[in-house]
């Protein structure tokens, strides 16, 4: 295992009924919050209308920005930037997906700086691709997560896309880190099935993906790992047929927030270099997270992992999806067949051409991704450097 340091400073507040916390959880925070919201959900299952009265009952004063979108853009976050200095705002809560909380990280930062969101991003300003402005300070935020997906709720993640070059990147920095992460799990009941299974392949890879490159012995990360694919695996389809399951909901938002911390990455010296690899899809076209992560996934096991670490992958298909073949590369040929099973049974299967996306346009797209996911070298580091035309020939096998 190599050397780590990790910090996991948000407070979590877990459980059915949490949501009636938020108005004493955002008092101790601040005085003004601008409450961010996406484009309909919130208002339509009523959960504004609940959190705006225990806002009032507390005695908060709120700023409300609805309509962030999914893939949110820093010309979204700049303008909600402009309203919560207009309004006063020192404090912000956001209520809604992935989407909404990341936005909402990058306005608190904007908020407090002034700068452009633009700014904080690898390919900015020079187009160098290199450079990535740490956010040390932002105004304090609170989550209230209503999917369970990105883990964004107690980490100090904001993927953002900057429309004008479709660069869709993340921003970091100590400063984003929630002060407090409200997880109701009856928040997500309204969530429908197609956006569960979105959610759920998101969650799957933020599991697998430095599991299966990791390059070290980390025996508690993987066992951990293991345990937490298990129980997507398990209640995903629970979810989906029964969407107010409780007990789906709960494992599958605790799941969603552990997933993506430091428990399961730290050590391991790897990253997600199949999320950079989605991210230039979902900054083009536009497509959900999850739904261009669940494209990509077989094929990448395929092309990639099956030849490099077929180990890991038979590890993760004896463990996590009875598989029971004693050869690895037998193992690892099943594990890859489960899990495509898996998908088909969550109705998530598209191809890239499904998505309209032309095929003479996967060159460019292929270029963009080293750009944006590469830091500056040519490639993306997965068990092995994926250049260009590696990148290419995984978006040739999912069109
Ligand atoms: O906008 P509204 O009307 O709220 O509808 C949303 C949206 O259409 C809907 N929704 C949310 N809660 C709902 C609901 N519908 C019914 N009932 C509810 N309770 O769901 C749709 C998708 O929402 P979105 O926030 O876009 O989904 P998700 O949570 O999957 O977030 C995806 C974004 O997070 C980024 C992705 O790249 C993408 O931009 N990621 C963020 C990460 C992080 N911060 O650490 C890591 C991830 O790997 C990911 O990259
Ligand atoms: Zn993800």
């Amino acid at each position: 295992m190599f050397s780590f340091e990790l910090s996991f400073p948000t407070r979590i507040l877990f459980g059915i009924g949490a949501v009636e916390r938020v108005g004493s959880v955002v008092k101790q925070h601040g005085k003004r919050v601008l409450l961010v919201t996406g484009g309909h959900s919130a208002k339509k299952t009523g959960l504004l209308a609940r959190i705006s009265e225990q806002l009032k009952e507390a005695g908060v004063a709120y700023e409300l920005f609805a309509g962030v979108e999914p893939n949110p853009r820093t010309s979204t976050v700049d303008r909600a930037a402009r309203l919560a200095r207009e309004a006063g705002c020192d404090c912000l809560l956001a209520v809604g997906g992935g989407s909404v909380m990341d936005a909402a990280k990058a306005i608190a930062a904007v908020a407090l700086s002034g700068r452009p969101s633009y700014d904080y991003m690898r390919g900015n300003p020079s187009g160098s691709a290199r450079q990535l402005l740490p956010i040390q300070e932002a105004l304090p935020l609170i989550t209230v997560p209503t999917v369970a997906a990105t883990g964004s709720e107690a980490n100090n993640i904001s993927v953002l896309t900057h429309w004008e070059t479709h660069e869709k990147s993340s921003i970091s920095g100590p400063g984003l880190y929630p002060k407090a992460a409200i997880l109701d799990p009856s928040l997500t009941y309204t969530v429908p099935p197609h956006i569960t299974a979105e959610a759920s392949a998101d969650i799957f890879s933020h599991l697998f993906e430095a599991y299966l490159i990791s390059s070290v012995h980390t025996p508690v990360q993987d066992d951990f790992t293991e345990a937490l694919i298990r129980q997507v695996v398990r209640w995903t389809s629970v979810a989906m047929e029964e969407p107010s399951h409780a007990e789906a909901r709960s494992n599958l938002l605790w799941t969603s927030t552990l997933a993506i911390s430091p428990f399961t990455l730290s050590g391991r010296n790897a990253g997600y270099p199949l999320h950079k690899i989605e991210h230039t899809l979902s900054g083009f076209y536009d497509i959900a997270h999850g739904r261009g992560l669940a494209i990509l996934t077989v094929p990448y096991f395929r092309q990639v992992i099956l030849e490099d670490r077929p180990d890991r992958l038979a590890r993760m298909g004896r463990q996590c999806f009875g598989v029971t073949a004693d050869n690895d590369r037998a193992a690892a040929e099943a594990t890859i067949e489960a899990v495509a099973a898996w998908f088909a049974q969550l109705g998530i299967t598209q191809r890239l051409a499904d998505f309209a996306i032309p095929r003479d346009a996967l060159p460019t797209l292929a270029q963009e991704a080293i750009r944006t996911g590469g830091q500056g070298t040519d490639h993306i580091a997965s068990s092995r450097p994926l250049y260009r035309d590696d990148v290419l020939a995984l978006y040739e096998a999912c069109f």
